[in-house]
């Protein structure tokens, strides 16, 4: 029986599955704060608008002769890439580019990728653009340091172990990271979400060895964002900030960031609504994606995640779009549980009102959120979603959490009853 197999199996046996996850998720959330600070390798920020044209810099002090350039054909055509190519020019640093990665980063986007880097003879990585293409490029440089291993059989873990930590550290190639949204954290994590369209999956790789080594936040590549991509990534990044500090994965440092992730995107979101080109805005966007990123690394998710994950792949949806409609179903469902933690957080952003209860602290954090979605126009639903697709859902979300820190744990008819709820079914009633 497959891993994945005996892990649903377990998960889904009720009474005893709830009870056996939730001490899963217990020792996963103390071991983590043991032992993440001492496993994640350290990594170089370079902030600050216009930052992006030492991208050349950075590679070559650090032993690179050409790099491949991992990007999407939108920010290549729209000319996003061209002060990190003018600095790779300057320094007469060569580099080749990949411009096919797709939204949802696919196995086959990889594979094209670690050809082109093969062939061009690169010796180093850029990751340039949303989460799809620094997760593409963690992927390529996972199989320049195993090309015997397909991106399938590193998923097989289903990324809950750092796979190869010993073996891939000396082999991966220097990467450089650099967003040019405001959201999905990537450039500071440990794992790259790659799909498997043939079964509209998403395999989740984690190891510490593919986290970038310097990462640029660069604003002035995301001024020319659409309001709507600025605002999805936005609240994916308040969520990645969220679902660890409510979780028994919470530690301070974590803590500390996943306030400063909140309130920046609090602060900051109106002036980038109202002006993509508010640059100390934007610059603020980009360090709480960042932040977010960090909340990740050293707390990981709770349900909202693997939700998400499924349902966009299954549905080919943006991922935060879904996150903006299911964070304040998840989060209002989980209720007591973590309301202490939630107002906690509400009252340290300056969300919720210092002299409130802590469950009207914890609701007015959710409203907070749910105001967001309704002024930037995020559906607060997923009517996609199917009635025969629910079990396979399912399936797939119980998977996922399994050995995430989360306090409440779900049943598969809760999972379901959930879904539905995601869907509108009791939208108005
Ligand atoms: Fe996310």
């Amino acid at each position: 029986m497959r891993l994945e197999d005996a892990i649903l199996k377990l998960a889904d046996s009720g009474e005893v599955g709830r009870k056996v996850k939730k001490g899963v998720g217990m020792l996963a959330g103390g071991l983590m704060d043991i032992a993440f600070p001492f496993l994640i390798p350290t990594q170089d920020v370079v902030e600050g608008p216009g930052s992006s044209a030492r991208v050349a810099e950075i590679l070559k002090r650090n032993g690179g002769t050409k790099a491949l350039i991992i990007t999407d054909k939108t920010l290549h055509e729209l000319g996003i890439l061209d002060t990190m190519l003018k600095g790779m020019e300057e320094a007469g640093f060569p580099c080749a580019i990949f411009d096919g990665v797709e939204p949802n980063p696919s196995i086959e986007n990889i594979e094209a990728a670690f050809a082109m880097y093969r062939n061009e003879g690169c010796d180093c990585l850029v990751g340039f653009g949303g989460g799809s293409s620094m997760d593409a490029c963690k992927g390529v440089s996972l199989r320049v340091a195993k090309p015997d291993q397909t991106i399938k059989e590193m998923g097989r873990l289903m990324g809950y172990f750092p796979i190869s930590f010993s073996l891939a550290n000396s082999k991966v190639p220097y990467i450089v990271a650099v967003p040019t949204t405001a959201g999905t954290g990537a450039e500071s994590t440990v794992a790259a979400v790659i799909s498997d369209h043939a079964i509209d999956k998403k395999y989740t790789v984690t190891d510490i060895a593919m986290r970038p080594r310097t990462v640029f936040l660069d604003a002035t590549l995301a001024t020319g964002l659409p309001p709507r991509v600025t605002a999805v990534t936005a609240i994916d990044a308040v969520s990645h900030c969220v679902e660890g500090y409510i979780s028994y994965g919470r530690n301070p440092r974590g803590d500390e960031w996943a306030v400063k992730g909140v309130r920046l995107v609090k602060d900051n979101i109106e002036a980038v609504m109202k002006d993509g080109k508010d640059l100390a805005a934007r610059q603020n966007l980009c360090t709480a994606a960042y932040a977010g990123g960090q909340c990740l690394n050293m707390e990981t998710t709770g349900y909202i995640h693997p939700f998400c994950h499924k349902i966009g792949a299954k549905y080919g949806l943006v991922h935060g779009r879904c996150i903006g409609a299911v964070m304040p179903i998840i989060l209002e469902d989980y209720g007591e549980v973590v309301a202490p933690r939630l107002a906690r957080l509400a009252v340290a952003t300056g969300i919720a009102d210092s002299n409130a209860s802590q469950s009207e602290q914890a609701k007015q954090f959710i409203q907070w959120v749910r105001d967001f979605d309704a002024k930037y126009g995020i559906d607060p639903y997923i009517p996609e979603i199917r009635d025969e697709d629910l079990d396979e859902i399912a399936d797939s979300i119980m998977v996922e959490i399994f050995v995430y820190p989360n306090k409440k744990v779900y049943t598969r008819d809760e999972i379901k009853h959930l879904l539905k709820v995601i869907r509108g079914d009791y939208a108005n009633a």
